[in-house]
């Protein structure tokens, strides 16, 4: 399947589809999406798209604009744990690139292993840490393959993101961010390893996407919605559903930062 066919279905529902910037949000993230003005598309009646099943995930594409900006938004992702393809969202970043998007913002939800960044809180990430040991580039035969990942999370858009939060009052910290497959949780030993070889903080998602995104050329940056501290150093009772409650706290702090920053690029 190439993105073509996706393209060519989305263009049946939309005229001439375009975007500047891309969004991909994470598990209890989805409000962005229902903020755009633009059209919403189930990703079953897109080819190639996930059929994302994960609760908490709304999975459609939404082009539009959110504050002057033309954005397409991806309200919903697969996850290596849901199929074993770390190239699920192969398509649906072929499709944005092809739309014009040269800069994926992407969201997640995530376990913190900072105290000064507990739950309700965000955390930019500043680089990954692919503990998964996976890559969706597997299988691509050209040597475009060869990723450069030095600053895949972009020095300047960073920037940009930490100058937009403190003009806003909200706490900014960035940290790396560990890949860890899932869908369990991760034991309270890994989570001790994982910290000491250098993670901030760990969720399930993400790494691919910015891989994806960097093969395609695309500026990245991604800011984690902390639900929880990870296993073994808090005292909630990790679980899905946790997440999910606990993400729009986090949630609203990250729609004003994604709302100046967009305003300062309109
Ligand atoms: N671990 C992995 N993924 C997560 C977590 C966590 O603690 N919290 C939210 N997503």
């Amino acid at each position: 399947m190439s993105s073509n066919t996706a393209l060519s279905a989305i263009r049946d529902r939309i005229k001439d589809p375009r975007a500047r910037i891309g969004f991909i949000l994470g598990s209890g993230l989805g409000h962005l999406a229902d903020v755009v003005e633009g059209t919403a598309i189930d990703y079953a009646d897109i080819p190639g798209f996930p059929h994302a099943g994960v609760s908490g995930h709304s999975p459609k594409l939404v082009i539009g604009t959110l504050e002057g900006v033309e954005v397409a938004i991806l309200g919903g992702r697969e996850h290596y744990y849901e199929n074993g393809r770390a190239d699920a969202m192969r398509i649906p970043l072929e499709v944005l690139s092809a739309l014009g998007v040269d800069t994926l913002f992407a969201t997640n939800a995530c376990g913190s292993f900072l105290p000064e960044i507990p739950p309700g809180n965000l955390m930019l990430i500043r680089d990954h840490l692919n503990y998964s040991g996976l890559s969706p580039l597997i299988g691509e035969p050209t040597d475009r393959r060869f990723v450069n990942l030095t600053d895949a999370y972009d020095p300047d858009l960073r920037a940009a993101l930490k100058d937009h939060a403190k003009t806003a009052d909200i706490p900014l910290i960035e940290g790396v961010y560990a890949w860890y497959s899932g869908p369990n949780f991760e034991t309270p030993a890994e989570i001790k390893a994982l910290k000491i070889l250098g993670a901030d903080a760990v969720g399930m998602s993400t790494v691919p996407e910015i891989i994806l995104g960097r093969f395609l050329g695309m500026r990245c940056c991604a800011v984690s919605v902390v639900t929880n501290m990870a296993a073994g150093l808090g005292n909630e009772v990790i679980s899905h559903e946790h997440t999910k409650a606990s993400a729009p706290v986090g949630a609203a702090k990250l729609e004003v930062i994604v709302r100046a920053f967009l305003k300062s690029v309109s």
